[in-house]
């Protein structure tokens, strides 16, 4: 059987994803999420509460990841309910019709945590889930992780360090801090290799 090597995933790294649910009146939900990839054949996802994704996998006890780039999708499903059309139904659930690889995957484990971040205290789900059969649509998938945007990004700012000041050099500041802090959380060790050499370069006098 497959493993989540097959549509690009490395143990440790978290991807961003389109997650497909099944909501109470049967309907599809969609939702972008980042999934990380425990094992070859586990992933878990962290959950804010009170979004449709959370209630139905508490509902279902399973949901489908689907791999994709398309920006619409990601947009739309961030900012309303998914056009019908996009979706397929799969066994007793649906996926993104266009999707470059799904697989479902079916929860094994469910804990209610607070979380505190930079945001605030609020109620998380985490939920261990076993990958089920994995449908690979287009050749050599490749799921969206953020660190290599993350990297390119800091390196556009550091070849404008010389020329910014005052208010646009804070603003910069700020943001370097920011993209570092996304690497390190969703990067692997070449990507925080990397941000710490650019880091090491922004602070230099
Ligand atoms: C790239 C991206 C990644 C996201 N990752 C998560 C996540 O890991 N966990 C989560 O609870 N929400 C995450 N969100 C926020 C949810 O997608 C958002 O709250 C969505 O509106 C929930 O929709 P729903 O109510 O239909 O489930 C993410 C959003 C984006 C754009």
């Amino acid at each position: 059987m497959l493993d989540l090597k097959s549509v690009g995933m490395s143990k440790g790294m978290l991807y961003e994803t389109i997650i497909t649910t099944t909501n109470p009146d049967k309907t599809p939900n969609a939702a972008p999420i980042g999934v990380i990839c425990k094992s070859l054949k586990e992933v878990v996802v962290y959950l804010h509460e009170g979004s449709h994704t959370v209630r139905n996998i508490k509902n279902n006890g399973e949901f489908i990841v689907n791999i994709l780039k398309d920006p619409l999708l990601f947009v739309e499903s961030t900012m309303e309910d998914l056009d019908i059309d996009n979706f397929m139904e799969y066994e007793d659930n649906y996926s993104i019709r266009d999707a470059d690889a799904f697989f479902k995957a079916k929860v094994v484990d469910l804990k209610e945590v607070e979380r505190e971040d930079q945001f605030g205290i609020s109620r998380t789900s985490i939920v261990r889930a076993d990958v089920g059969e994995i449908i690979i649509n287009k050749e050599c998938p490749e799921p969206l992780n953020r660190a290599i945007y993350g990297v390119l990004e800091s390196l556009v700012y550091l070849s404008r360090k010389e020329i910014v000041s005052g208010k646009t050099e804070e603003l910069y500041n700020m943001r370097m801090k920011e993209i570092s802090r996304i690497v390190n959380k969703v990067g692997a060790s070449e990507h925080k290799q990397a941000i710490k050499k650019v880091m090491n370069a922004w602070n230099e006098e």
